[in-house]
């Protein structure tokens, strides 16, 4: 009697189990892994590598802006290149959200790779791997840590304009808004403060930080946190008003070199944006890890490979999910 109860539990345990182990291809085997590609398309890393150093070289802040890419990817449903994809039917792009919009780059070098690879591997290598190593190697020509990718991301069919909008954090939003954005995507606070250290390269637009010049708390004062010299540089490239789209550097110190500057920066109030800043003024345990990365460039990069690695990991598609695109910017037909 016990036995057939037992046993009739154990039906109704799987009829009740088996559907969601079927929809999570992940559970069986769907992880990533470095050598995904090593016999489909041996050439596949060297491809990406090659057309991302002209890029580079081209263009100093282009390794910026794919690094930014991958992130951008990352925290909308998963590192599955919606943010790739162009309006049409059935699929609002992620392209005109607010952290988007007038900001995003590097679009036409992730293009460029693509039509590459679909030359020598058609059909083969997603544009979600794409990103994830062109951001790693982005790193290493602009002189950062280099890590071993794991790889076999699929491709999203549809893209989320709200999740963009929402889950990325903005500028000024404050520490605990945005710590709240990290863990929701399972990341900590030791890969905010690690990950925020992109911030050495790069540029930021005048209304990114605009607030912290004139009027940081609606009291028509800039943020007393921000150093006044430095305060009074910005001003003269980002006026009250126009001047939106006018650039300044990231990190003052070493704006095209990857190295821990932009932390030594933060500890001297000169980091460019409010959240930036509030790494060092909101909260003690990042304090402390800011001073530990200003300390130590060795330790500033080999945290930041293994949060790039942990970033790269959010929910990807793997297995039967999502699609091969041929052409990054559209879904397949
Ligand atoms: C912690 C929260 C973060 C906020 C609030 C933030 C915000 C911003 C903003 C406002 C800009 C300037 C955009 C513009 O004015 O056009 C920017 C640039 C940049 N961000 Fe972040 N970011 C954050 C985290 C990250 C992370 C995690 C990464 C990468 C892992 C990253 C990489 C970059 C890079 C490399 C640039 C320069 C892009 C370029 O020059 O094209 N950021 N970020
Ligand atoms: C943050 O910036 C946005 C865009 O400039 C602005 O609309 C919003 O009011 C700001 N939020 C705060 C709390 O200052
Ligand atoms: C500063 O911001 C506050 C609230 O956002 C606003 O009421 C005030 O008019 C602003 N002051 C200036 C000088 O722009
Ligand atoms: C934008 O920056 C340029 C210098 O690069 C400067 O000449 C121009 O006046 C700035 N625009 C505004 C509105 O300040």
């Amino acid at each position: 009697m016990a036995k057939s109860i037992n046993f009739v539990f154990l039906i109704l345990a799987l009829l009740a189990f088996a559907p969601l182990c079927l929809c999570h291809v992940n559970t069986f085997g769907g992880y990533l892994y470095p050598q995904f590609y090593d016999r489909s398309c041996p050439q596949a890393q060297q491809i990406v590598n090659s057309v991302v150093s002209k890029a580079v070289a081209r263009e100093a802040r282009m390794a910026a802006s794919l690094v930014r890419l991958h992130f951008h990817d990352c925290f909308v449903k998963g590192c599955d290149a919606s943010i790739l994809l162009d309006s049409a039917s059935g699929i609002i792009s992620e392209k005109g959200s607010k952290p988007n919009k007038n900001s995003i780059r590097g679009l036409e070098v992730i293009d460029e790779i693509k039509s590459e690879l679909e030359k020598q591997c058609p059909h083969t290598v997603s544009c979600a791997d794409i990103m994830a190593l062109a951001a790693r190697d982005s790193t290493v020509l602009a002189g950062g840590p280099s890590w071993v990718v794991p790889l076999g991301r699929r491709d999203s069919k549809g893209a989320s304009l709200s999740g963009s909008n929402n889950n990325i954090p903005a500028p000024n939003n404050t520490f605990q808004t945005i710590l709240t954005k990290f863990k929701l995507q399972g990341l900590d606070i030791v890969d905010l403060v690690a990950l925020s250290g992109s911030h050495t390269i790069g540029n930021a637009r005048c209304v990114s930080f605009r607030q912290r010049l004139y009027n940081q708390s609606g009291n028509s004062k800039p943020d007393p946190t921000l150093d006044q010299s430095y305060a009074a540089t910005l001003r003269t490239r980002c006026p009250k008003f126009g001047g939106d789209q006018n650039l300044s550097f990231l990190d003052l110190v070493s704006p095209t070199k990857f190295d821990n500057s932009y932390f030594k920066n933060l500890l001297s109030f000169k980091g460019l944006l409010s959240s930036d800043q509030i790494l060092v003024t909101k909260n003690q345990v990042s304090f402390e890890l800011v001073k530990k990365y200003a300390e130590s460039n060795e330790v500033f990069f080999e945290q930041f490979a293994k949060s790039m690695v942990k970033m790269g990991n959010i929910s990807p598609l793997t297995g039967f999910k999502g699609e091969i695109r041929s052409n990054c910017r559209k879904i397949n037909a």
